[in-house]
C-alpha cells in the first residue's frame, strides 16, 4: 500500500534536489521509507543549519519547520501540512514572554524549541529536552525563566541548582501518561520503563530512565533491556524497533495528532506542488536565530 507512494516520493525528491528531514515521531513509512535525515528536535535544527540541499521538506510540526527556515534562510523550507501544530507552542505568545520579563527584571529567558519563532525572538536562548539543563546552566544566572513546558521545567529544576520560573504549558501527548499506567506496564509486562521528561513528575518517578528522544536510543544501546516500554509518542517504539530488533517493545500508545498530520500523500503533494513554503519575517528571524544559535553553541 505504501510502496508506490514511497517510490514516487523518492523519485521526485531526487528530481527536485530536496532533502527530507523527519522527526522521530513520524510514522515508520516516512521515517524509514522516505527520510534522508531523522532525529530529535535538536538534531533536525543542527541538520538544517548544515544542510546544502536547495529544498528542505520538514516532516514534523510547524515550529520545527520555522527553526529550519531560520537556520537555513536561503533554502526553501516546505512542510506537508501547515496545520501541524503543537500544544506547547500554542500555549504561549511573545506578549506573554514580555510580561514575564517585566515581572522578573533581568532574569534570562530560556525557551524550549517547541515555541513559535516570535517567542524565540524574545528569548535569550532556546533549548530542547536533550540539552535543557546545559542551556539553563550556560546562562550563568541564579534564576532563569524556563518556558513553556511545566513538566520539562520541573524535571530540569530537579537536575540543577538554578532557580526556575515556569510557565503552565504541557505536551498534550506526554501529559496523558499516568503513574498507575506506568506501574501496571512494569508489573504486567516485566518491562523497563523509559520516560520522556515532558511526562508528569509522578510518571518520571516510576521510570528506570528519564531522557530525551535521542537519549532514549543511547540508553537502549547501552543497557540492551529484554523488554522496554517507551513512555513517549508511540512511533518512537516502531522506529527504534528496526534499530534494536532483539528488544521487545511494549507500547503504551499515545499518538501526537499534529505529527500524524504528515502523511506519504501530503509529502508527495508537497514535493510536486512545492507547497507549503514556510516564511518567517526577517526581523523575527534575526532575533530567533540568535536564540537558536546560542542553543547550538551549547550542543548536547
Ligand atoms: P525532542 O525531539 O526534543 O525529544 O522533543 C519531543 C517532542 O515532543 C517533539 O515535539
Ligand atoms: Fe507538541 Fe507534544 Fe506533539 Fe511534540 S508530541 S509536537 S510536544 S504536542
Amino acid at each position: 500500500m505504501h510502496l508506490p507512494w514511497i517510490d514516487a516520493i523518492n523519485r521526485l525528491k531526487r528530481e527536485r534536489g530536496a532533502m527530507i528531514m523527519a522527526h522521530s515521531y513520524q510514522s515508520p513509512e516516512i521515517f524509514h521509507g522516505v527520510a534522508d535525515f531523522t532525529g530529535d528536535s535538536l538534531a533536525l535544527a543542527q541538520a538544517a543549519a548544515d544542510c546544502d540541499a536547495g529544498i528542505i521538506v520538514l516532516c514534523g510540526v510547524h515550529f520545527m519547520a520555522e527553526s529550519a527556515k531560520i537556520l537555513a534562510p536561503d533554502r526553501t523550507v516546505l512542510i506537508p501540512d501547515l496545520e501541524a501544530g503543537c500544544s506547547l507552542a500554542s500555549s504561549i505568545t511573545a506578549d506573554d514572554v514580555r510580561a514575564l520579563r517585566a515581572q522578573h527584571p533581568g532574569v534570562p529567558v530560556v525557551s524550549y524549541v517547541n515555541t513559535s519563532a516570535a517567542v524565540k525572538a524574545v528569548s535569550d536562548a532556546c533549548c530542547t529536552s536533550a540539552n535543557a539543563v546545559q542551556v539553563v546552566e550556560a546562562m550563568g544566572a541564579g534564576k532563569v525563566i524556563f518556558l513553556p513546558d511545566r513538566f520539562l521545567g520541573a524535571y530540569v529544576a530537579s537536575q540543577t541548582d538554578v532557580e526556575l520560573v515556569l510557565w503552565n504549558g504541557a505536551c498534550e501527548v506526554h501529559e496523558q501518561f499516568t503513574a498507575q499506567q506506568a506501574r501496571h506496564t512494569r508489573e504486567r509486562f516485566e518491562a523497563k520503563l523509559v520516560a520522556h521528561p515532558e511526562c508528569p513528575p509522578d510518571v518520571l518517578a516510576e521510570a528506570d530512565f528519564v531522557g530525551s528522544t535521542s537519549a532514549m536510543g543511547r540508553w537502549l544501546e547501552k543497557e540492551k533491556p529484554q523488554r522496554v516500554a517507551l513512555i513517549t509518542e508511540c512511533s518512537m517504539a516502531d522506529n527504534l524497533k528496526a534499530q534494536f530488533p532483539a528488544i521487545d517493545f511494549v507500547k503504551p500508545c499515545n499518538l501526537c495528532p499534529h505529527m500524524k498530520r504528515i502523511t506519504l500523500e501530503n509529502i508527495h503533494a508537497c514535493l510536486l506542488e512545492l507547497k507549503h513554503e514556510v516564511h518567517v519575517p526577517a526581523d523575527v528571524a534575526a532575533d530567533a536565530r540568535r536564540a537558536l544559535e546560542r542553543m547550538l553553541a551549547v550542543g548536547r
